[in-house]
């Protein structure tokens, strides 16, 4: 794979041509913050949380670095005014779900998102997809999915596969960023409890 030149915030960066920028800003240590990204997984580009300004051939744009791949020449900012203005009102929107996350709150000092912005949602869930994504492609069970659409979107616990694949794994709960992840399972828990497939202990 051959490797190409690309300037992050002002410094020569080399990258491998398959690359994100996301991925050739972490290889020379420049921080973009994520939510949804984990390099075991494929690229989903969900949260926008790691918008950039790209620049190339004199256009400038925002782009999501997780998903954007790297090009010859390309240069990207990864603090500018608009990039800082769209993660603020993104950390906001999450906030409103889930105000109490560590994740959420420290990201929400960096950029001064207000978690009182906007009004309180029902669901906790931010729809990351990280749970339902890494169950399907690490674990290969998908017991965690999306379910209903638009605002109604919500992950679910398939409770006779939940009840077989996730009493001894959970390897999906320190992936969540807020707490809806593991609030969900112990509801899907709870509506399976009488499944002979939980152990006593985990009832
Ligand atoms: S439950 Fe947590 S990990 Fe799963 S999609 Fe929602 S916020 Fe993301
Ligand atoms: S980390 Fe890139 S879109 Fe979520």
């Amino acid at each position: 794979m051959g490797e190409i030149v690309i300037q992050i915030d002002g410094k020569e960066v080399k990258a491998k041509e398959d690359m994100t920028v996301l991925e050739a800003a972490k290889s020379v240590g420049i921080n973009i913050p994520t939510v949804c990204y984990d390099g075991r997984l494929e690229p989903y580009g969900g949260c926008r949380i790691c918008s950039v300004e790209v620049e190339t051939r004199g256009r400038k744009n925002i782009v999501v670095a997780c998903v954007y791949p790297v090009e010859k020449n390309l240069i990207v900012r990864t603090r500018t005014e608009k990039v800082d203005k769209i993660r603020k009102v993104l950390l906001e929107l999450f906030l409103a779900h889930a105000p109490d996350s560590p994740i959420l709150q420290e990201l929400a000092r960096e950029y001064g998102a207000d978690k009182n912005r906007f009004e309180k949602e029902t669901s906790f869930c931010i729809l990351c997809g990280l749970c339902v994504r890494y169950c399907a492609e690490v674990k290969k069970k998908n017991a965690v999915g999306f379910i209903d659409r638009g605002t109604r979107r919500e992950i679910s616990f398939i409770p006779e596969i939940a009840a077989k694949e996730c009493w001894n794994c959970k390897e999906c709960f320190p992936l969540c960023p807020t707490e809806a992840l593991q609030a969900a399972y112990v509801f899907t828990e709870a509506l399976t409890s009488s499944s002979p497939n939980f152990p006593e202990s985990e009832k």
